[in-house]
């Protein structure tokens, strides 16, 4: 290999650039694991569209790429809204001609309440975005994707997806939800080249928990938690943006349908 063809595999830590000109939506880019997660992905090659339903904070993670020397779109999008998630997609095609991976990241919080105390309201909320939002995601990305012979979609469920703990019934459901809609469109699409996986992260330090773990009835849920992470921390934001990086790329070329577990041992204890 010269030279020139080893720095061109390769960023500015000489870490390899596997996405290298792979052109990729991340919703939710505003927020903890969003945020980090551009940035391992804009270091690995990727043409980012970042994407958030807040102006302001999808800005922040524009900025911050801008200044790590990555270029990248920001695009504002509400995945619970189809005409939203349509333009999103649209306006990547605009600026790229091309969609080869997606990272269906966005999300909220339950509303914290035992099932019978949750209205109807709330139930839908967090089905609409944490489920339903995933649904839209793929059903405008994946016609994108085939109209270039495949890509890489990869949607973050949750460890929830997997046990209980309390006041989550609409997150538990939607995220079980989403590790079931991977399988689905991992099925419907894998012989036509688009690969569908999952990641369910254990809990990640990121504004979503900061929130969750200052409330008085879940703060000692959060404690607990804690020590049932076999590495007895909480994770990073970017632990995930490599676990998504490595499904974006071909290095995951066998990999289908998968829910992939990056949660510091947390449902292995
Ligand atoms: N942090 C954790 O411990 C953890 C654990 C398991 C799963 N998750 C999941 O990871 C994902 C990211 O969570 P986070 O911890 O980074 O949360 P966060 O609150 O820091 O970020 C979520 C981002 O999603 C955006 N968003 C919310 N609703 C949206 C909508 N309708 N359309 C577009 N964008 C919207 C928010 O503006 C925010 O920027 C979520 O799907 C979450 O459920 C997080």
């Amino acid at each position: 290999m010269t030279e020139l063809n080893r720095n061109a595999a390769h960023n500015a830590n000489g870490m390899p650039r596997v996405l290298e000109g792979k052109v990729i939506i991340v919703t939710g880019a505003g927020g903890g694991i969003g945020r980090e997660s551009c940035r391992v992905l804009a270091a690995a090659g990727a043409r980012l569209v970042i994407s958030d339903r807040s102006e302001s904070e999808g800005q922040a993670t524009l900025a911050l790429l801008n200044a790590d020397g990555y270029e990248a779109n920001f695009v504002e999008a509400d995945v619970g809204s189809e005409a939203s998630v349509q333009a999103l997609v649209a306006r990547t095609l605009a600026l790229h001609g091309r969609l080869d991976g997606a990272f269906n990241n966005a999300g909220v919080e339950a509303a914290n309440k035992p099932l019978a105390e949750l209205t109807l309201a709330e139930w839908e909320h967090g089905i609409r975005i944490d489920l339903t939002g995933v649904f839209l995601c793929m059903k405008y990305q994946i016609p994108a994707m085939l109209a270039n012979g495949g890509g890489s979609i990869v949607n973050t469920a949750s460890g929830l997806a997997r046990i209980a703990v309390p006041c989550q019934a609409e997150y538990i459901s939607a995220k079980s939800g989403v590790a079931g809609l991977t399988r689905a469109a991992a099925m419907d699409y894998g012989a036509r080249g688009i690969r569908v996986n999952a990641i369910l992260p254990g809990v990640i330090r990121t504004p979503m928990i900061a929130r969750l773990s200052e409330m008085p009835e879940t703060a000692a849920m959060f404690n607990h938690a804690r020590q049932r992470h076999i590495l007895q921390r909480f994770g990073e934001p970017s632990e995930i943006g490599e676990a998504a990086k490595w499904l974006l790329s071909d290095a995951a070329s066998f990999v289908q349908g998968a829910e992939i577990v990056v949660d510091g041992g947390f449902l292995a204890n």
